[in-house]
Order: C-alpha cells, then structure tokens, then sequence
C-alpha cells in the first residue's frame, strides 16, 4: 500500500483504503479501481491523499491514449485555421491572405466606434486582471457587483446586443488564455442570455459567470498554457483540472453556486461527453449551459496575428458539422441564428469570387443562408459547393 496525493492519481490505481470525505463519509470504497470521473470526485471532496494498491501503480502507456488537444479549450482545429507557429507575412508582403480592399472586420475596427470599445475594453481587462490576482492572493470575499461593473458599461456604450456581438467578434486583438478571453466570454454570455429573454439579474449572473469561468486556469503553469502545438498526455490531463481548481479557489470565496457551478462545469457536455464529471443535460447548471456555448465560440475565432476572425458563417458550419446535442439544444440555436440575424442585409463574398447580399437565414441550415448575386437569389443549401467566405 502507498500514500499518493490526490494529484498523482492516475485512472487504473486500485484504493487500499476506503475514501472518507471531511464528514467521514465513505465517498469510495477499498478496492475500487479509479477512473477519471472517480479521480475528479475526490478531488471535489478536498481529498489531499489516498491509499493505493502498490501493484496498481501507474500505467503509464495509457495516459496516452488520450486524445492529443492542440487548444485548452477542447476545440479541435477549424480545418481553415493556420497552425499558431505559421509567422505572419512579412509587412507590405503579397501573401495570398493579404486582402485586396479593406474586410468588414476592418471596417468595423477602423471605426471610431470600435476604437471607443477597444479603450474600454483594454481598461476593464487590466482592471479584471487586477481583480483576479488580488482575490487569489486575499481571503476577503470579492463583490461580484464590482466585477461587472466594467462588462456592464461596455455592453451599455455599445447599444444593442447585435452590436455589441459583432464589436466582441472583431475584438481578436489578443491570444490571451484568462484574462481578455474571459472579458469576452462575460460579454457573450450576457449577449446571449439577452437574446434568451433572461431577465437583468440573471444577465448580469451570466455575466459574472463568464468573467469566473477559468479562473483555475491560473493555477495551470503558464508554460502548458501558453505552449504551442500538441500537449503530452500529462499536460493535457493537468489542464483538464481547471474547473475542480476554479471551482476550490471560488468557494472559498463565497461566490453565488451558478458561479461555482459555471467553474466547474463549462466544459461538461449536454451529451455526457465532457469533463471533468461526465454529467448531462438538465443535470449541468443554466449557466455552465450558456457559457459553455460562449467559451467554445470564443476559442474558435480567437485572435490569429496572420488573419481576422473566422466568418460567422464558417464558425455557425463548425458548431453545425460538430452536432448541437454537445449544447443545450435551445441556447445553441438562440445563439446561431442570432449571430446568423446579425448579418442579414450584409454584403459578402461566395467562395467562387463573386458577391452578393445575405437575404434569408435557412432555420434547417444557419451556416448556409439564402443570398443575393445580381438578379439571381441563391439558396446556398441547395449548393453544397458554394459557401460564404468573408463578410464585406
Ligand atoms: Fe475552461
Ligand atoms: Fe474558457
């Protein structure tokens, strides 16, 4: 029998003890073999250690046959997506990427407007940033009044909440994991629960829940984080543990259980398929639901120095190539075709070269709506071999 700490355990050990929790209730009994959801449980039960068969030491060999993940948010790469090593082109380069005339997304960020946004935006995330470090390193209990009130005045400057979508959608200056990422996921979050009909009080919860999501990630080294390309298996499983770290570091704190609950549960799966708890549907709070949603978004168009975002239209084909049993059937949808109405009347640019005008979202299909070129109305669902490439 050997003593581990609850952080070595890896699935496959066999318990030489029962595990007790601080009540001294049995949460595991000797004998049973761990499992990953079992590992999570007892580290939810602030178990710092436990008694382990010797001869159930660790295997090694099967850490790796996880699957290998590229982004800590358990995206996979948009097949589109450059890898994050590629340089940028070198200034005044004719790079084929180098647009011809100025994208939306620079038209958007040309804007005075925007320009407006940014300054805020910049503000309230080295203000969050300070927020965070000064809870983390205090006992006192934080006021998540105080914490939103930034988000809050960036939402009221940019009016409505189509608008203040696509300012967040082009604000993808940064590459930054927590701070910028979680500034952003708050403003989705309160976007989205608008466009759900969510009364104020629980917009604003949806708010503060995103802001809170990864605070654990503060507790992953900055190296696993920030590292580029694949993680080892156990690298990948240290990430993993982000929500239980979230969810120890916010309870102490006293925070509302949505927020504790959106911690620990962001990146659990309406399908089971998630982690670190496998639960499901109804089971996972409202709040990790919406945020869960808003999180894999904000992965996926994240800031890439040799490119803009993704095209909406190419992110909604994603989440729809991906399967809509992963989210909360209602909240993906209320978010798609949102994101979708947000662009209706805009011109773009079809995957053949030519342009036209988005007339009709395609309920069945977001990603491939009905458009205008010249005289003609083309429903893309109806052209497999046509898309819309860029917003113009
Ligand atoms: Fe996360
Ligand atoms: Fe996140």
């Amino acid at each position: 029998m050997q003593k581990l700490s609850t952080f070595d355990l890896v699935p496959g050990m066999i318990l030489a003890e029962d595990v007790l929790n601080f009540d001294r209730q049995t949460i595991l009994s000797k004998g049973t073999a761990l499992t990953d959801v079992l590992i999570s449980r007892i580290e939810l039960n602030g178990v710092l250690s436990v008694y382990i068969e010797e001869d159930s030491a660790p295997e090694k060999p099967d850490l790796f046959d996880l699957e290998p993940l590229e982004k800590p948010e358990g995206y996979g790469p948009a097949p589109q997506s450059p890898r994050r090593d590629v340089p940028p082109p070198p200034p005044g380069s004719n790079a084929e990427y180098a647009p011809s005339h100025p994208s939306y997304s620079e038209r958007i960020r040309s804007s005075q407007e925007f320009k407006d946004f940014k300054k805020t935006f910049d503000t309230a995330t080295e203000n969050f940033k300070f927020q965070l470090n000064e809870m983390i390193e205090n006992t006192a209990a934080v006021d998540t009044g105080e914490l939103i009130k930034a988000p809050l005045k960036l939402i009221e400057q940019s009016g409505s909440g189509s608008n203040t979508f696509d300012m967040i959608h082009n604000m993808r200056d940064y590459d930054d994991l927590t701070y910028a990422h979680s500034m952003n996921v708050a403003l989705l979050n309160y976007v989205s629960a608008s466009w759900l009909g969510w009364n104020e009080a629980d917009r604003e919860m949806a708010m503060a829940c995103g802001m809170l999501h990864d605070i654990g990630k503060l507790q992953v080294s900055h190296a696993i984080l920030t590292k580029p390309g694949k993680l080892d298996p156990v690298e990948y499983k240290h990430i993993q543990k982000h929500p239980l770290y979230g969810y120890k570091i916010l309870k102490e704190k006293d925070f509302d259980e949505h927020i504790l609950n959106t911690a620990l549960m962001h990146h659990e799966r309406y399908d089971g398929s998630g982690y670190p708890l496998q639960l499901s549907g109804q089971s996972i709070d409202k709040f990790a639901r919406l945020t869960a949603i808003s999180d894999v978004y904000e992965a996926m168009t994240a800031a890439r120095v040799y490119r803009g975002p993704l095209c909406p239209f190419r992110v909604i084909e994603i989440f729809e190539e991906e399967g809509f049993e992963k989210y909360d059937a209602e909240y993906v949808l209320t978010f798609l075709s949102n994101v979708g109405a947000t662009y209706v009347r805009n011109a773009c640019e079809l995957s053949d070269g030519r342009e036209a005008e988005i007339i009709m979202l395609n309920k069945e299909k977001l990603s491939r709506p009905v458009v205008q070129c010249g005289y003609d109305y083309i429903d893309l669902m109806q052209h497999p071999e046509l898309s819309i490439d860029k917003l113009l």
